[in-house]
């Protein structure tokens, strides 16, 4: 579509691949008018982790009342819309079909174009659309680090050419080769007799804790043969950290204080004072704090470390951080002090912008659209869709 033909700008995005159903309309890519997300935590939280059938029954209980709050939120009609923007993948099959048959239905009766985008784009648009111009500009590649409970990616992001019609292309240069870093915080903090998700509660009671009480170490992830002599890719694993974590409880006699606190006394949300009353009640024991703050202490020591070797390896010209692990304060904390260390420019996403929503779905079809990259008529969800 060529730039004249754009009226309003305005894009409204549908994000529906987990657990959270959300709808926003941004303006030009980069302003927000509204972004609802309806959560399902509080379901799955029973479960200890997203049940995908129940997360598809709630997409569809959701869908309609969350896109309609969102126009209303927004103060906008319908008809204004230059676009639907859905989420094609990745993501569980049945929660991204709802999201991408609404959108359909939608953009074919308003007659307005469809345009489906990569979840793990949306990530990086989360971070673009709000510190796009921190991150300045240059012929350098920009590093995104995308981690989240299913994800854990490294990208080169660019933009071919200067003018603003032209779409962001990506290379994926680091991937986990296991379980994402959001899934070991989840699968931790459920062993360890804590809430779900898990990051939040880690995050919480970390700063509790001996961080150099437990040394875990990670050996590199090796590329075996051919593969290996290619371009330069920087690995990630998890899940040798989580059963060391359970062998830990195993040896150190901690299955009763952990079956004693897992039950339902806990809230949904690892509230800062609910947290410290139950440090103060010996509910959260030294020995877990400790195993809790070293924990994180590794997992975002080693996000870090290949993080910032593919920077220095690739010439980035900067970092941004996002999906919902990029909540982390120790995360947060370590990625800027590094960064300041190595004079590049970082960015994180607000925290409502680090988990699932909407708003970075729309942004990310900003420049889609304008580069006229609509999605075909056949689009289907592709809960194993790659990016770059
Ligand atoms: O991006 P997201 O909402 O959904 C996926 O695409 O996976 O990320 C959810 C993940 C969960 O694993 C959750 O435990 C983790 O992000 N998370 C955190 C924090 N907040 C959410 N991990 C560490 N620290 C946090 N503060
Ligand atoms: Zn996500």
């Amino acid at each position: 579509m060529p730039n004249d033909a754009l009226g309003t700008g305005l894009i409204l995005g549908i994000e529906s691949s987990c657990d959270e159903t959300a709808a926003a309309v941004v303006r030009r890519g980069t302003e927000t008018l509204s972004s609802v997300v309806a959560s399902q935590i509080e379901l799955h939280s029973q479960f200890g982790g997203v049940v995908p059938e129940l997360a598809s029954r709630e997409h569809l209980r959701n869908i309609v009342p969350v896109v309609r709050a969102a126009i209303a939120e927004a103060g906008v009609s319908l008809a204004e819309l230059d676009a639907v923007a859905v989420t094609q993948g990745p993501g569980l099959a049945g929660a991204l079909l709802v999201g991408i048959t609404y959108a359909k239905a939608l953009a074919l009766g308003l007659g307005k174009p469809l345009i489906g985008i990569n979840h793990l784009e949306g990530h990086i648009h989360a971070v673009l659309m709000e510190h796009g111009e921190a991150l300045g500009q240059g012929d350098a590649p920009l590093l995104a680090l995308v981690v989240s409970g299913g994800h854990t990616h490294l990208y080169l992001a660019r933009r071919s050419g200067a003018p603003e019609s032209v779409a962001w292309m990506y290379r994926n240069v680091g991937r986990t080769v296991d379980d994402a870093a959001g899934e070991a915080f989840d699968k931790v903090a459920k062993l360890l007799g804590l809430g779900y998700p898990g990051g939040p509660w880690i995050d919480r009671l970390a700063p509790f804790g001996d961080p150099a009480a437990v040394p875990f170490t990670f050996s590199p992830v090796k590329r075996r043969g051919a593969q290996a002599r290619d371009a330069p890719e920087f690995l990630f694993s998890f899940s040798g950290i989580k059963t060391a974590v359970l062998r830990y409880t195993q040896t150190h006699g901690m299955s009763e204080v952990i079956e004693r606190r897992r039950p339902t006394t806990h809230p949904l949300r690892p509230d800062p004072d609910v947290v410290r009353a139950c440090v103060e009640d010996g509910t959260l024991d030294r020995t877990t704090l400790d195993l809790v703050a070293s924990f994180q202490r590794a997992v975002v020591g080693s996000l870090l470390k290949q993080t910032f070797a593919a920077a220095e390896v690739f010439g980035a010209r900067a970092i941004l951080v996002s999906g919902g692990v990029a909540a982390n304060s120790e995360l947060r904390r370590r990625f800027l002090a590094e960064a300041a260390r190595c004079s590049l420019p970082i960015a994180f996403p607000s925290f409502a912008l680090s988990t699932d929503n909407a708003a970075m779905i729309a942004a990310a079809a900003w420049p889609r659209l304008l580069a006229g990259e609509l999605a075909p008529e056949e689009l289907s969800a592709t809960p194993q869709l790659r990016l770059g």
